[in-house]
């Protein structure tokens, strides 16, 4: 059971920075500076908000998003690892890995001399996760968070054999109108239609929406932007370590399946994933680390 007063007192910062729990076993980091304002789940280190001052939200978190211990919270900044989508042999391993549902532990908390706001989490093991992913392995997340959001992904090898790994962050981004919105930066990029029975095709141009798009862009190491005509706005996203880049609407049919996407939730979002997927994947060597890195920023049309 997790003590918040002590978490407060190691970990709080003054103004800033104050965890609470919002039920019993789900606990959140609220933070409040001048940039801008954000809430951090610790299961998963789930950004579930982030609002740079003065701006909407960027981050969309489904109004039917259910905080409970062991499910996924639908929306925010899922953490997929040690494994992409489905796991590879193992119809029973859950999809997306386990990252995203076990709790973390907190590793630091500082304000930067920006008054950005950093905070370090890693991740929990047990006999379960050892169950899922038998290797000794550490995974740190670090979250810096002001007018822009930047996360990195820590994947260290503390084994003595290579590990493979998938990964992402499965970013969930709040749009005005899901259908007057483009991705641009993946023109040209060969990608696997998973509406398509993961058909390997050609981005010509830029990716738009007009029904379900669940796609895995592969081989691009280049940043994306979201513009979104509705809300006359860009969000910038610049990546490195990463090959892969996912791009996921549901729409209609299943997100009435999921049952957790909220009213016409799907029109509100879209997931512009980076990470490294299906051939991208990552071969950790014994002693070695990878890194995944992201950042997230608003730029207004005028
Ligand atoms: C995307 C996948 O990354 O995540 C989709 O490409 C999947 O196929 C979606 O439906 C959501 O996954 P989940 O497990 O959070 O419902």
């Amino acid at each position: 059971m997790i003590d918040i007063n002590e978490i407060n007192s190691r970990f709080g910062l003054p103004a800033k920075l104050a965890f609470k729990s919002i039920r019993e076993d789900m606990t959140v980091a609220d933070i409040s500076t001048g940039l801008c304002t954000a809430r951090i789940a610790l299961q998963g280190a789930q950004v579930v908000d982030w609002i740079p001052a003065g701006e909407k939200a960027v981050i969309w978190l489904s109004e039917d998003a259910k905080f409970r211990p062991g499910k996924s919270i639908r929306g925010g900044v899922p953490i997929c690892w040690p494994w992409f989508g489905a796991h590879d042999s193992r119809k029973d391993f859950p999809a997306h890995g386990h990252a995203r549902t076990v709790p973390w532990n907190i590793l630091s908390s500082e304000v930067l001399a920006d008054d950005r706001i950093r905070l370090g989490f890693c991740l929990q093991t047990n006999e379960a996760t050892h169950a899922l992913w038998p290797y000794n392995s550490p995974l740190e997340l670090h979250i810096t968070l002001g007018s822009t959001l930047e996360l990195e992904l820590i994947t260290r090898n503390h084994d003595n054999q290579p590990i493979t790994i998938s990964e992402a962050l499965h970013t969930y981004f709040a749009v005005g109108d899901v259908r007057q919105v483009s991705v641009t930066g993946l023109d040209g990029c060969d990608y696997l239609d998973k509406v398509d029975n993961f058909a390997r095709k050609t981005q010509q141009g830029d990716v738009t929406f007009a029904g379900e798009v669940d796609r895995v862009y592969l081989n691009t190491e280049s940043g994306c932007v979201i513009d979104d005509a509705g809300w006359q706005r860009r969000i910038h996203i610049n990546k490195r370590g990463s090959h892969s880049t996912v791009v996921w609407n549901p729409w209609i049919d299943k997100a009435l399946a999921m049952g957790d996407m909220g009213k016409d939730g799907y029109l509100d979002m879209l997931c512009v994933e980076s990470g490294n997927a299906a051939e991208n994947v990552v071969i950790v060597e014994p002693g070695g680390e990878h890194r995944l890195w992201v950042e997230y920023r608003i730029e207004n049309r005028v």
